[in-house]
């Protein structure tokens, strides 16, 4: 994970770097450093802690640098702490290296490193590819670029690598597999990011740097090559971000401005595709495809976290509308239990970000078995996008919460489209239903919006009675169960409170021996076809003095009377129900969070873009 800036041109490097890294922080926030180039020398300074750390600990020093490359961990190989903090420099000092990823065999690596008098500074797995290329670099006594090629041929896992070197003063050499890279293109300048924010103030034209490349980055000019030492032509691609797209926009934090912004980016990854007046549906990335989900043997998603989730609930409404035998499967599993896959099988990859380590190796497996891949993300441009066969955007705009939110509902609706679309063509779907849940997701915008405007301040009061709770269960049954386990999910991401999700139903087979009058137990109890099931179920729970909070359809009495609190969404057919009772959930672990003093925008332990197993 991590986010990695650099910058080369002729301005101060070091401001530049830390607004950079600062719009990455969301990548990682173990520690923070920078390595820059006075012309002159090398200088490292690094800090254990967010940016911010890494400000106050440089501040008041005079940095004149026009080069420089910048890091913020997250810590795969050595504790949190300034001595594993990047930038490394080498055994010689001469040059400075950040690194994104993981090398497999850098222990193997290392005891040779050692064998030879190499010592190390760190815990790394990172400083020992930066002595291995070091050590390569003098033994043939080539250059860095020379060095770096030969290394990464024997190295083993992921990694983007930018270096500097003390007799390089106007270059950045950078690499990568597996993990992103951009270069961003300015005028007699070059930035460098693990996505395009960074540079998102200075240009719009980005390269976007494929596996096995390697770039030699100076003002006026950007080499790309691949490992072969061929030279490879840039294919620069124009961004239509905008800077405001990626900053706070006065709410306190991007959590709840990404909540908040769902109405636009349901309606967004809608427009444009759903025409529920004229009962249509666009979608060119199933269009190219839809011989094969038509008569696919299996479709089976992939995805990791709250994308798992949206999976899911894919998998009820997939199998419901369209009768087509639907698997989900946790990426990080699907990889490695070698799962019997056919040229008849599309699999779905979900992911906001596209460069989810586990799932973009779970699909490389399956194309290699001669499976169809449709990728469902977020990012564009991200390695999942590019090494789909087919597959369409959710139009959520950048996701900067380390919780997904906006990402999620987005996901909810494109999805929805899919099995629409998908059930139409293979006449699975009767017109009256067709056209009405066309019409029921044209108003989900608008529904969400309502949810917002009017249970905002109910939810802040609900979170403030719970926020002391220690664990929390979460149940809901059919399309809504895999909201009850992204509930769950949220809270404990935001909160550190231990929750569960569980199907309502299941809970008697034991978790229900966890009730007591201290347990929250949250339904997702909207109305649908097992609602007098779920009432049941909700009975169950107040005969063991749990408190219920419960998700319900505007107007039912029944569940309002029987909870303790509840956060009404308004009604909709129950396939699309799940869309908008996530939303209180939402806000509910937002808020818990807040109550709690913590940093919901970046919770302990967690990144946003998980690149490595
Ligand atoms: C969501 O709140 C999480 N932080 C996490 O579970 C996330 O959904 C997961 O890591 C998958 O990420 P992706 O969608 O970018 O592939
Ligand atoms: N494996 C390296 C480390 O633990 C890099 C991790 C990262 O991508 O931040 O320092």
């Amino acid at each position: 994970m991590c986010g990695i800036v650099g910058y080369v041109g002729s301005n101060l490097a070091y401001p530049i770097l830390i607004d950079g890294l600062k719009k990455l922080e969301y990548r990682g926030y173990d520690s923070a450093g920078v390595a820059l180039h006075t012309g002159k020398a090398l200088e490292v300074y690094k800090k254990e802690g967010k940016v911010a750390a890494l400000e106050d600990y440089v501040y008041g020093k005079n940095i004149q640098a026009t080069v420089g490359i910048g890091h913020t961990r997250w810590a795969t190989h050595g504790v949190p702490s300034d001595r594993n903090a990047h930038p490394h420099y080498s055994n010689s000092g001469n040059i400075a290296m950040i690194h994104n990823g993981i090398i497999e065999n850098y222990a193997q690596l290392k005891s040779e490193l050692v064998q030879k008098g190499y010592t190390f500074a760190s815990d790394t797995d990172s400083e020992v590819l930066l002595n291995f290329i070091e050590d390569i670099k003098i033994n043939n006594d080539c250059s860095l670029e020379e060095a770096v090629r030969i290394a990464l041929k024997r190295v083993v896992g992921a990694y983007v690598i930018l270096l500097i070197d003390q007799d390089l003063p106007d270059t950045i050499i950078a690499a990568r597999k597996g993990s992103p890279l951009v270069i961003g293109i300015g005028n007699n300048a070059h930035y460098l990011g693990s996505d395009a924010s960074p540079m998102l103030a200075y240009t719009k034209e980005v390269v976007y740097i494929n596996d096995y490349e390697l770039a030699i980055v100076r003002p006026d000019e950007l080499i790309l090559k691949n490992l072969g030492n061929e030279r490879i032509t840039p294919f620069v691609q124009k961004l239509d971000i905008e800077l405001a797209a990626i900053e706070k926009g006065g709410y306190d934090h991007f959590m709840l401005k990404e909540i908040f912004e769902q109405p636009q980016t349901i309606f967004d990854s809608l427009r444009g595709r759903l025409d529920a007046e004229h009962q249509h549906i666009t979608l060119s990335g199933v269009d190219k495809i839809k011989e094969k989900l038509i008569h696919a043997n299996r479709v089976i998603i992939v995805a990791c976290g709250t994308s798992w989730h949206a999976g899911l609930l894919a998998e009820y409404v997939i199998e419901e509308l369209c009768r087509i035998n639907v698997e989900v499967e946790y990426a990080s599993e699907f990889r490695y239990r070698n799962p019997i896959i056919t040229d008849k099988d599309v699999i779905i990859a979900v992911s906001q970000s596209g460069e989810t380590a586990d799932t973009l190796v779970a699909i490389e497996n399956a194309k290699k078995q001669g499976a169809t891949i449709f990728g469902l993300v977020n990012v564009v441009g991200s390695s999942i996008a590019r090494m789909s066969d087919a597959g369409a955007y959710t139009h959520a705009g950048p996701e900067i919460g380390v919780a997904s939110t906006k990402a999620f509902t987005a996901q909810l609706a494109v999805l929805y489209l899919i099995a629409l679309k998908v059930a139409y063509e293979k006449q699975t779907i009767d017109k009256t239903l067709f056209n009405k849940l066309l019409g029921d997701l044209a108003k989900v915008p608008q529904y969400v919006q309502d949810i917002l405007e009017e249970q905002d301040a109910a939810i802040k009061e609900i979170a403030n009675k719970y926020a002391d709770a220690r664990d929390f269960l979460y149940l809901g049954r059919g399309f809504n169960f895999p909201i009850a386990l992204e509930g769950a999910l949220k809270l404990k991401e935001i909160s550190y409170i231990h929750a569960e999700g569980y199907p309502a139903a299941e809970m008697k087979h034991g978790p229900i021996a966890l009730v007591d009058e201290n347990l929250p137990v949250v339904f997702v109890a909207t109305k649908d076809s097992y609602h007098e099931k779920i009432v049941s179920n909700i009975q169950e729970i107040k005969a063991r003095k749990g408190q219920v909070i419960a998700v319900v359809s505007q107007g039912d009495n029944v569940v309002a009377g029987l909870a303790d609190d509840v956060m009404v969404v308004p009604q909709i057919h129950e396939i699309l129900a799940p869309i908008l009772s996530v939303v209180p959930l939402q806000l509910l672990s937002y808020y818990i969070g807040i109550n709690r003093g913590l940093d919901v925008d970046k919770p302990r332990n967690l990144a946003k873009s998980v690149t490595v197993e």
